[in-house]
């Protein structure tokens, strides 16, 4: 599979030195090897369903700007943010492009709403839930990127080096939001949450996404 492909070492060797022991800590498990390689089953899958995060990433933060307007530093980063998943989301397409991939609509998988189902009804729990969500989702999609790197063409390897950076800026911008804007202490949240995401990405899936588990 992968040992097919070629790859600079250059561009795959210190993929995972990109990830900082902080973002490594805050998940609750690494992506396990089964669906890496079922990832690599599936590159059109891989590469329209990271499209599709990309644009929901975009709308996650746009919501939250039209929600929350008395918070300027939310609303600066959660601008930057959309801007910068809408680019991600750009390059993903013209990627898909230049490799004859058709953008087609999937199903969603169940790992986003497996955690959304968990937001507290009101504020200011809901937007706390909702910014630990986030900083999970940008950690678990910083990790996924650097665990696909080696195995993946040089293209896509150095466009993924790129947004492992991006989304570990996400992350951090989240978590530091989510502890900013919350009187009492988050961390049994955060604790709450990071076990709900380990066993979404742990449980068997029977479909590929992005964010599924194992394959069942
Ligand atoms: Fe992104
Ligand atoms: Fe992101």
């Amino acid at each position: 599979m992968s040992e097919t492909l070629s790859e600079p070492a250059a561009l795959t060797a210190d993929a995972e030195a990109l990830l900082s022991d902080e973002l490594i800590a805050f998940l609750g498990c690494r992506t396990p090897d089964t669906w890496v390689a079922w990832a690599l089953e599936n590159p059109e899958l891989l590469l329209i369903d990271h499209a599709q995060c990309e644009k929901k990433a975009a709308s996650t933060a746009m919501n939250l700007l039209y929600r929350y307007v008395n918070q300027p530093l939310l609303l600066t980063k959660m601008s930057q943010l959309a801007r910068e998943e809408l680019l991600h989301f750009e390059q993903v397409v013209k990627l898909m492009e230049s490799r004859g991939i058709v953008y087609r609509h999937l199903s969603a998988s169940r790992y986003a709403e497996g955690l959304r189902r968990h937001v507290r009804a009101n504020d200011p729990e809901r937007l706390t839930d909702i910014l630990i969500i986030g900083a999970l989702i940008e950690a678990r999609s910083c990790e996924r990127f650097a665990r696909l790197i080696p195995h993946l063409d040089a293209e896509l390897a150095k466009f993924y080096r790129t947004l492992v950076k991006s989304e570990g800026r996400h992350y951090e911008d989240y978590l530091m939001l989510a502890r900013h804007l919350s009187d009492a202490p988050i961390e049994s949240r955060i604790a709450f949450f990071t076990d709900r995401e380990a066993e979404l990405i742990q449980e068997p899936d029977t479909a590929f996404r992005f964010h599924s588990g194992v394959p069942a």
